[in-house]
C-alpha cells in the first residue's frame, strides 16, 4: 500500500511558472443577495421553489464572502495560491440583465480585484458562472437568442471596469451544465423541462461565448472558453454500448469543444438530436462567431462515465438529489453503469487516468492551444474535530489527479495551470450545503475558515511546485 509518506517522497516537478490556483462562484460564495443594488438571479428564484434544493437551503448568506472577502484573500495568500478563478455575478453589476449598470456592483469587484492583485494573487475572472438575471428568465432566458446579445453588453461593462487589472478571462463556465441541467433535466436554475429549448440554451451559451470572447479581448489580456469535460468508457464492446458512449461523448464534449474550436457542430450529434430539433436557431456567421480566436481552454474534470445503450442503469451519470428528467436529449435511453472505482461524496468516481487521456486527446484534436485545469476537487464528509479536519482523501485525490495533469505534460500537453474546486465549503447547487468541496472548511453557522488538511498539503505542493 502507498502512504502519504510514500507519496511525499515520491514528489514531481512542475514547469517554472505553473499557475497553482483555486475556484470558486459568485452564487456559490458571496452572500449579499440584497446588498448595494443586487438584482434577482434564477438561482435566488428557483432556490425558493419547494423540493429543487435540497434541505430547502438558498444562498442568501451563503458564506458571506461578499463581507468577509479581505480575509479570504489573506487566506490565499497565506496558502501561496499564484491565481484565484471566481465569477463575476451578472445581476449584481447589471441587475435587469441590460440598460443600467449597477456601479456599487462593479466596485465590489474592482475592490475584490486590486485586494488580490496586492497580495500577489493573479486573478482569472469568469463571467458566468450560471446565475442569470431573472428578469432575462422572465424574457425567454438562453433558449432567447437575444440573451447572447446582451450577455456580449454585459461583457463589455465588465471589461471596461476591470481590463485595464485582470489579465486572464474567462466567459461561460460549464455551458453543457448551464444548457442541459438547466433547460432539459430541470435540476439547475431555471428548472426548464424541455429538451428543445436546452439545445437552444446550448447554442445561445455557445454565441454568447463567442460574442463575448472578442468584447474582451485586447492587448495584452488572455480569454478562454471553459468546459466540463469527461472520460467516457463504453460498458461493453457491444455495438448499443459503443454507440452510447458515442452518443454521450458527442453532447458533452464534442459539442462544445467542436462548436469553440472548429467552428462546427459535430454531424453524428447533429444526427442523435435530429428527433428533437432541426437546429433552425443556427444563423448565418454564428459559427464562425463562436469560434473565436481564443488564448486557452480551460478544463473542468471531475471523473469517468461508464456507459451502457441497455436499458437498466441509472438514467443520469451523477444523479440528481431532487426530482429531474434525463439531461441526455436525444439520447435518453442510455443509461449510466457502475464502473467499479471508489467514489466521493457526490458518488461520483474518482478516476484519474481520466484526466490524463481527457488533456492528450483535446491537445490532440485541438493543437497549438494552451490548457489549463480551471476545475477539479471532490467532495467528502468532512469531520472537523479540535480545529482540524484530516481529509486524507481529499488529499489523495488531489495527489493523483496532479500527478496525472503531470504525466499529460510529460507526453507534450501545453498545460499552464491547475485550479482546485473549492478554495471554501460552499453553497453546492442543487446539494445545498450537504456537500464539502473547500480546501478550506466553512463552519456555516459562525463563517469561521479553517484549512483542512489538504489546504496544508497543497500549500506545500505549491510552495515546492512539485
Ligand atoms: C462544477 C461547477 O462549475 C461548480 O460550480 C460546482 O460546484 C462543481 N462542479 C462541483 O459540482
Amino acid at each position: 500500500m502507498t502512504t502519504q509518506q510514500d507519496r511525499l517522497d515520491d514528489r514531481l516537478l512542475f514547469p517554472t511558472g505553473f499557475t497553482w490556483g483555486a475556484a470558486t462562484s459568485a452564487y456559490q460564495i458571496e452572500g449579499a443577495v440584497g446588498e448595494d443594488g443586487r438584482g434577482q438571479s434564477i438561482w435566488d428564484v428557483f432556490s425558493r421553489k419547494p423540493g429543487r434544493v435540497l434541505g430547502g437551503d438558498n444562498a442568501d448568506v451563503a458564506i458571506d464572502h461578499y463581507h468577509r472577502y479581505r480575509d479570504d484573500v489573506a487566506l490565499m495568500a497565506e496558502l501561496g495560491l499564484s491565481a484565484y478563478r471566481f465569477s463575476i455575478s451578472w445581476p449584481r453589476v447589471q441587475p435587469d440583465g441590460m440598460g443600467a449598470i449597477n456601479q456599487r456592483g462593479l466596485d465590489f469587484y474592482r475592490r475584490l480585484v486590486d485586494e488580490l492583485l496586492g497580495r500577489g494573487v493573479e486573478p482569472w475572472v469568469t463571467l458566468y458562472h450560471w446565475d442569470l438575471p431573472q428578469s432575462l428568465e422572465d424574457r425567454g432566458g438562453w433558449p432567447e437568442r437575444d440573451t447572447a446579445y446582451r450577455f456580449a453588453e454585459y461583457a463589455a461593462a465588465v471589461h471596461e471596469a476591470l481590463g485595464d487589472r485582470v489579465r486572464n478571462w474567462s466567459t461561460v463556465n460549464e455551458p453543457w451544465c448551464a444548457a442541459f441541467l438547466g433547460y432539459a433535466s430541470g435540476e439547475h436554475a431555471p428548472g426548464r423541462r424541455e429538451p428543445a429549448s436546452a439545445i437552444r440554451a446550448a447554442h445561445h451559451l455557445n454565441l454568447a461565448h463567442g460574442l463575448s470572447a472578442r468584447v474582451l479581448k485586447n492587448d495584452g489580456n488572455r480569454v478562454g472558453g471553459c468546459v466540463n469535460l469527461y472520460a467516457i468508457s463504453p460498458a461493453t464492446d457491444t455495438a448499443a454500448d459503443l454507440d452510447a458512449a458515442r452518443r454521450v461523448d458527442g453532447l458533452q464534449n464534442r459539442f462544445f469543444l467542436d462548436a469553440l474550436l472548429k467552428g462546427r457542430y459535430p454531424a453524428d450529434v447533429l444526427e442523435d438530436l435530429e428527433q428533437v430539433t432541426d437546429m433552425a436557431f443556427v444563423k448565418d456567421g454564428d459559427q464562425e462567431t463562436i469560434k473565436a480566436h481564443i488564448d486557452m481552454l480551460l478544463v473542468n474534470y471531475y471523473s469517468r462515465f461508464t456507459v451502457s445503450g441497455a436499458p437498466g442503469g441509472a438514467a443520469s451519470a451523477a444523479a440528481a438529489p431532487t426530482d429531474s428528467a434525463s439531461p441526455w436529449v436525444g439520447s435518453e435511453h442510455v443509461s449510466f453503469v457502475n464502473g467499479g472505482r471508489p467514489v466521493t461524496a457526490m458518488g461520483w468516481e474518482i478516476d484519474d487516468s481520466g484526466l490524463t487521456e481527457i488533456l492528450v486527446r483535446v491537445a490532440a484534436d485541438y493543437p497549438r492551444l494552451s490548457l489549463v485545469v480551471s476545475e477539479n476537487g471532490a467532495a467528502f464528509d468532512d469531520v472537523l474535530s479540535e480545529g482540524r479536519v484530516r481529509d486524507t482523501d481529499r488529499i489523495a485525490y488531489l495527489d493523483a489527479h496532479l500527478r496525472a495533469c503531470r504525466t499529460a505534460i510529460d507526453e507534450g500537453v501545453p498545460l499552464e495551470g491547475y485550479f482546485a474546486w473549492s478554495l471554501m465549503d460552499n453553497f453546492e447547487w442543487a446539494w445545498g450545503y450537504g456537500k464539502r468541496f473547500g480546501l478550506l472548511h466553512v463552519d456555516y453557522a459562525t463563517q469561521r475558515r479553517t484549512p483542512k488538511d489538504s489546504a496544508l498539503w497543497y500549500a506545500e505542493t505549491i510552495r515546492h511546485n512539485s
